[in-house]
């Protein structure tokens, strides 16, 4: 991270949706830790916008409890977060009402903000109106240093409506001002994809088709829809969790070496790989992807309603709570390799993690009982819980019974760093504050992202199912999964612990 001294000058943050969850949740911890670590500007304010009729000492004492809740570093520092607190404000007013964007514009000259970013922690239905609002108040130009948007996921339902949105964001910012934001690439553990990858040599020579079998992703959730299934039913796998963070790892664990570590050049490599993508459209959409919904079941020893059973959710509905999918990267160091993506809802352990499955060996030496599989080399990229990465390989046990056993080798980030990680938002909120956008998402990667993905929704959408295959909660997947993946001969990773 960077060190405080580049930190310019007066800054305001203004955060659309303050009364929200994922600001009390995630945004002011994360400023918190920020302040704690002493990497804020000096002149720094937080102006919250929304619609509830909170004051300014409400909207700091609800801050005060999600800083306490949620702070990463426990037992808070009260001398820092009453620093902090006081530093907020809060702005009555609906998205769509000019005179708040007037209001909103005095009070940022009456501070002498320099430097203003601007986050919407909004519906994404709103999106559109704050920019235009933003626009038409010329707060996108008003300050004499840097004005940036952070725009939260989902950016656009599918391509039409991303180009939509991009098309009414670049009619009032410029490109270099627009930070979209998805927050797993604030992971310490998904930047070290890159840092491990292009840090060491060691890897670099199999990481392709000749020695890679195949690779599976997996991000599955323990947490069923909860009150979400109104957005859920609109959503789905596809939408909350393939076209963004699903295709953010796989770009970050395939794409070339960037000619160096800046914006620009890293992402014009993820670009690359997502204009890669074997299309996935029509019927091989029904092919190449497994969709299932949960029922009831149990999960962590907790009974769990079924999908269909949350409120907001139609008897006939096909959202997939569950989502597999065979993709491929037709290109020179990829083809013909198959990586396969599972991401799911109520499944039995919260995980994610990339597996990197190397081939077989190409004569089998041993006549032994082997019990490490037939290719017993993987490296797995632990995402999240239990952060690091593991090597597993085949040992001869000890004994005079010839056995080969799996064994692995770990790095465990805890263990090495010490302590947690910190934040996806306490990285991304810097990075936005010191203009670095080498973790955002830049336009031209949203539209190769939905143009994959909006492939799928036409396929299914030309291809409608009565009913999506089910599984129980609490399980990982339909019993459809294995014949899925088996086509290739592989079988999905065991993640019981
Ligand atoms: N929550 C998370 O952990 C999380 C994680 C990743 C991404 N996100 C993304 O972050 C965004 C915000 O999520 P959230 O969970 O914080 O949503 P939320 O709890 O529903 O909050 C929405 C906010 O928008 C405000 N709002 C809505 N319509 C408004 C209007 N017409 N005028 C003024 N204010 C209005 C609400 O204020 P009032 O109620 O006061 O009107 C509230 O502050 C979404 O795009 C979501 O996908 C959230």
């Amino acid at each position: 991270m960077p060190e405080n001294e580049n930190i310019p000058g007066s800054t305001a943050l203004v955060i659309f949706g303050v009364t929200g969850d994922l600001t009390r949740r995630k945004l002011i911890p994360a400023l918190y830790e920020l302040m704690l670590a002493d990497r804020l500007p000096e002149n720094f304010y937080v102006i919250g916008f929304a619609r509830r009729d909170w004051t300014d000492d409400f909207l700091r004492e609800q801050m005060r409890s999600g800083v306490l809740e949620f702070a990463r570093n426990q037992p808070v520092n009260p001398e820092i977060q009453n620093r902090l607190l006081q530093k907020m404000f809060y702005l009555q007013a609906s998205f769509d009402d000019t005179e708040g964007y007037r209001v909103l514009a005095n009070r940022l000259a009456e501070l002498k903000i320099e430097n203003c970013l601007f986050y919407l922690a909004t519906p994404p239905s709103a999106y559109e109106t704050i920019v235009e609002q933003l626009g038409a108040a010329n707060l996108p130009h008003a300050h004499s240093g840097w004005t940036r948007i952070v725009i939260e996921k989902p950016y656009g339902r599918n391509l039409e409506s991303a180009i939509q949105l991009d098309n009414a964001v670049h009619q009032v910012f410029d490109e270099s001002q627009v930070y979209r934001i998805d927050h797993y690439l604030g992971k310490e553990t998904v930047q070290n994809i890159l840092v491990f990858r292009f840090a060491n040599g060691i890897f670099e020579p199999l990481w392709n088709r000749r020695y890679v079998d195949h690779v599976q992703l997996t991000v599955a959730e323990t947490v069923g829809v909860g009150t979400r299934a109104g957005y859920y039913e609109t959503s789905g796998v596809i939408r909350d969790m393939f076209q963004n963070h699903l295709l953010q790892l796989l770009t970050l664990t395939t794409m070339e070496a960037p000619s160096s570590f800046a914006a620009n050049p890293v992402r014009d490599e993820k670009v690359k790989i997502l204009r890669s993508l074997r299309p996935i459209h029509g019927n091989t959409a029904i092919d190449e992807t497994l969709r299932a919904q949960y029922v009831a079941g149990t999960v962590d020893g907790e009974r769990v309603p079924g999908y269909k059973d949350a409120p907001d959710v139609s008897p006939h509905s096909v959202t997939e709570t569950y989502l597999a999918a065979r993709v491929y990267i037709d290109n020179w160091r990829w083809a013909s390799v198959p990586f396969y993506i599972r991401s799911g809802k109520c499944m039995p352990r919260q995980v994610t993690e990339v597996a990197i499955q190397f081939k077989q060996v190409p004569l089998s030496l041993f006549g032994w009982k082997n019990l490490a599989g037939a290719a017993p080399n993987v490296l797995v990229l632990n995402i999240q819980p239990d952060e690091g990465i593991t090597l597993r390989f085949g040992a001869k046990a000890p004994g005079p019974i010839n056995q080969i056993q799996p064994v692995s080798m770990e790095f465990n980030y805890e263990e090495t760093f010490g302590g947690e990680p910190p934040e996806a938002y306490e990285r991304l909120l810097l990075d936005c504050m010191m203009g670095d956008a080498t973790l955002f998402t830049r336009t031209d990667e949203v539209h190769a992202a939905w143009s994959f993905t909006t492939g799928i929704l036409e396929g299914w959408a030309e291809n409608p199912v009565r009913n999506l295959p089910i599984y129980e909660a609490g399980t990982w997947g339909p019993q459809q999964a294995d014949p899925f993946i088996q086509r290739d001969a592989d079988q999905w990773r065991n993640l019981d612990l």
